[in-house]
């Protein structure tokens, strides 16, 4: 049994009935090891936020299989959380309320709960504005109260699809450090979409470089760098060099497909 998460030759044709088929994801196979962080780098459109439903349970593949601790996965699970570009927190709630929701629907008794909303909040960095609702933080404190909730069910695996793309350049680098300490702290696995190359080599353990559509795998790049990590160290520069290559290649393709279709 493959400890982890276990993706296994995993196609996903959407319609597939229909009069216009769309494979978006064709053949991948990807392990991700407890504990690692993996990015998904690739061009607009190539398959990656359908691979992260599937992971999540949202979606079926249409062929292979996908497994976690050796089990399929078949449906959403809060032991893998799913954390997308727009925080989708319930804007009638309080911070505090959407943080605990899924411990009020676990049963979590009032007083453990409000503990455990405590730390979760001063974990991201949220302590003084548990009382507020969400459309009174900005969007960096959205995205990290959302990190919140999603960590309150002690997830195994964090999926997250372009959860810093709505946000400014500098907010986005603080949530990427904050993202690193969460990580580290919990113990998750992480699989995180991107197409930013710089996110990717800030982040990752190691990068998935994906094909345009249908999205396989191009390359995997592996990056042994401690973090936090020098983005002008040399090493870096040729990683990201590396990356950007293997990505304008896809690009061009992906344009190519979008002005013919
Ligand atoms: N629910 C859906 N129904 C039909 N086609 C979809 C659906 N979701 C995505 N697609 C198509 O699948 C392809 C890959 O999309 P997506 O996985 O969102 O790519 P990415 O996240 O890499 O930008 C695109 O051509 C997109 O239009
Ligand atoms: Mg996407």
């Amino acid at each position: 049994m493959t400890l982890g998460l276990s993706i296994s030759n995993v196609s996903k044709v959407w319609n597939p009935d229909g009069p216009e088929p769309m494979p978006a994801v064709q053949n991948l196979t990807l392990d991700v090891a407890l504990g690692e962080f993996v990015v998904l780098l690739g061009p607009s459109g190539c398959g990656k936020s359908s691979l992260l439903y599937i992971v999540a349970g949202l979606e079926d593949a249409t062929g292979g299989s996908v497994t976690f601790d050796g089990l399929p996965i078949t449906k959403p699970s809060p032991e893998r959380s799913l954390i997308f570009q727009e925080a989708s927190l319930f804007p009638w709630l309080s911070v505090r309320d959407n943080v605990g929701f899924g411990l009020t629907i676990k049963g979590m008794a009032p007083e453990k709960r409000t503990k455990r909303i405590d730390a979760l909040l001063r974990q991201v960095g949220l302590g003084g504005v548990g009382d507020r609702r969400p459309h009174e933080l900005s969007g960096g404190m959205r995205q990290r109260a959302a990190l919140a909730r999603a960590l309150a069910m002690d997830p195994k695996v964090l999926l997250m699809d372009e959860p810093f793309a709505a946000l400014d350049i500098q907010t986005r680098a603080r949530m990427q450090d904050h993202l690193l300490d969460i990580w580290q702290s919990s113990g998750a696995s992480v699989l995180l979409v991107t197409h930013s190359i710089e996110e990717a080599l800030a982040l990752a353990d190691r990068i998935i470089v994906f094909t345009a559509r249908p999205g396989q795998i191009k390359d995997e790049i592996k990056i042994d760098m401690p973090r936090p990590r020098d983005r002008y160290a040399p090493e870096m520069i040729e990683l990201a060099k590396r990356c950007e290559a293997l990505l304008d290649e896809e690009v061009t393709k992906a344009f190519k497909q979008q002005e013919l279709s």
